[in-house]
């Protein structure tokens, strides 16, 4: 069985998915490091030299082969939700697990953010605002909520979810 975290660009998956491998025997994976690994470019670069369109054929080939694997954690990218056909992969061996925040964390962190993501690059506030709210219902398809709050610690979302995983899998 596998935990998934799924949720919007800096919402926290890597950091709370890589606690969560520190402190259970799940092994920690994230689709947008195998597409890095696997094509050799950086996310940012893909998207500049090949579109938007074909990263989402290389993260579709990245998520059918981390749903292959088992008693991993798998931190997915922002837009992995968009494509029914990822979920329903995940969700065969996983528990899908979405970090749900308001958007004010995620705009507090979105000058950070913006260097490595090519989808807040050149967009305003608003705009990153408007494909927040247009993300909602993509994210609802789930099995948990976790809601993010400023503050908290990924150490701490990972036991949260590593309890909910045990409650679960009994
Ligand atoms: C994206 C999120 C990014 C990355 C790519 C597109 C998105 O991953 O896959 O820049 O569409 O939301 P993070 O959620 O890890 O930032």
């Amino acid at each position: 069985m596998n935990i998934v975290l799924t949720g919007f660009m800096a919402t926290g998956k890597t950091a709370i998915g890589r606690a969560i491998a520190d402190k259970s025997r799940y092994r920690f994976e994230d689709t947008d490091s195998m597409i890095v690994t696997e094509s050799g470019m950086e996310i940012s670069e893909i998207f500049e030299r090949y579109g938007e369109e074909y990263f989402r054929a290389l993260e579709r080939k990245a998520v059918e082969k981390a749903a292959q694997s088992d008693g991993t954690v798998i931190a997915t990218g922002g837009g992995v939700v968009l494509d029914k056909r990822n979920v329903d992969a995940l969700r065969k061996n996983g528990i899908i697990f979405n970090l749900d925040p308001d958007f004010a964390v995620i705009e507090e962190r979105v000058g950070e953010a913006r260097a490595t993501r090519p989808l807040m690059k050149g967009e305003s506030m608003e705009e990153i605002r408007e494909r927040f709210l247009k993300r909602k219902p993509f994210y609802d398809d789930c099995d948990v909520k976790i809601r993010v709050i400023k503050g908290r610690t990924p150490a701490s979302y990972a036991e949260e979810i590593l309890s909910i995983t045990e409650e679960k899998l009994k």
